[in-house]
């Protein structure tokens, strides 16, 4: 009988997903590996909802943004079912044995990395490969589908500019990226946005009004301020990391959820922040502000040119750790390379921007405020 590979998508859907899909399965192919794709995450391995893909399957795909495979943020220890939440580790093995799959292959970000390893820890094989528009997934230099929401987050920029400048208007850009700044300090530097904020670097609006302030004297007649979704005000980044630590160190399950708990709350209050953003520095600086919220359109549409490279690279080289029988592994971007980590290495950890990285330098140096 043909060895069989199983391969979910989870978590938010990136484009070139389909890219990696592809690239997998024709290497595999080449060796008589089927691969059996699971609908919706975890989803389709907890409930058996699956296809075998084929060449059929991975015509046309390279260029499709979204994932032909669905996905969900649903995790195998708390999977929805009817109104409950439910336990499904063990309906996953189950399945995973039924099928009689060789290994389970999961492409995904910081969640699904987390997932992995749990099934990894009752026994399965799983290998994965790196995917998150925000680039935050630790191990990895890069992700499927980072390249292309930095184009159209830059894009956004471009177009912004004109506007802005026939209206003398403050305009502020709310950009993905989870608790990470990756996304809005690559395309705010690629865009040349006068001020960027990260949830890296706190922020004090008095700074970014001044900052705003002396380009209007300068003559500037408007100003461009990508926000990430995560930037935080220097008060409440106190509070977080506060919040953070006492998660760590809580010693029982029960204190851990309610630090969690508090945590939720806090970005709870926190949404709606570019608009408070944008009326404060109306305020402070007396001109006219504006707010674009680019949302889920930086996750839509085709990969990149880019992230098409790099899905395929990915999936050759997870096709090759298969062969090897070497599972267990993330396939990690690493400059050029794409070398097999451990997904225990990685699960768990979040990749935030280092405060010494270039492109923070890069930004400051080309007179780019950082809210600080
Ligand atoms: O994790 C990717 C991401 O796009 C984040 O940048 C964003 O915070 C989140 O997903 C949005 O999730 P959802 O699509 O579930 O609203």
């Amino acid at each position: 009988m043909n060895k069989c590979i199983g391969i979910l998508t989870a978590g938010g859907d990136s484009p070139g997903i389909n890219a990696a899909i592809r690239s997998v399965g024709r290497a595999l192919e080449r060796e008589n590996i089927h691969l059996l794709g699971f609908r919706d995450g975890f989803e389709g391995i907890a409930f058996d909802k699956c296809e075998y893909l084929n060449q059929n399957t991975y015509s046309g795909i390279l260029t499709k943004g979204g994932t032909i495979l669905g996905t969900s943020r649903n995790k195998p220890h708390k999977m929805p079912v009817g109104k409950k939440i439910i336990d499904m580790t063990d309906a996953i093995v189950d399945t995973y044995k039924r099928r009689q799959l060789e290994g389970l292959i999961c492409i995904g970000g910081g969640g699904t990395h987390k997932s992995a390893l749990r099934l990894l820890e009752q026994g399965l094989n799983v290998i994965t490969m790196p995917k998150t528009i925000d680039n935050d997934l630790a191990g990895t230099d890069n992700s499927i589908g980072y390249d292309t929401a930095i184009q159209i987050a830059t894009n956004a920029i471009d177009s912004l500019h004109s506007t802005a400048s026939s209206h003398k208007r403050i305009i502020i850009l709310e950009v993905m990226g989870h608790r990470a700044g990756w996304l809005t300090l690559a395309s705010g530097v690629a865009g040349g946005a006068d001020v960027i904020m990260i949830p890296e670097i706190p922020y004090d609006l008095e700074k970014v009004a001044e900052a705003i302030t002396r380009r209007s004297r300068q003559g500037k007649r408007f100003s461009i301020v990508p926000v990430a979704e995560g930037a935080m005000p220097v008060a409440m980044a106190k509070r977080y990391h506060e919040l953070l630590q006492k998660k760590d160190q809580a010693s029982s399950r029960g204190d851990r959820d309610k630090v969690k708990a508090e945590l939720d709350q806090l970005w709870q209050e926190h949404t709606g922040h570019s608009m408070r953003i944008a009326r404060e520095l109306e305020t402070l600086t007396g001109l006219e502000s504006r707010v674009t919220i680019l949302g889920h359109l930086q996750r839509g549409g085709f990969p990149s040119a880019a992230d098409r490279l790099l899905a395929t690279r990915l999936g050759v080289v997870c096709a090759e750790n298969i062969f090897k029988g070497n599972y267990g592994k993330m396939m990690s971007v690493q400059g050029e390379n794409i070398v097999p980590v451990a997904i225990d290495s990685v699960a768990g950890r979040v990749k935030y921007v280092p405060l010494d990285d270039l492109l923070v330098k890069a930004a400051r140096d080309t007179d780019t405020c950082l809210g600080d």
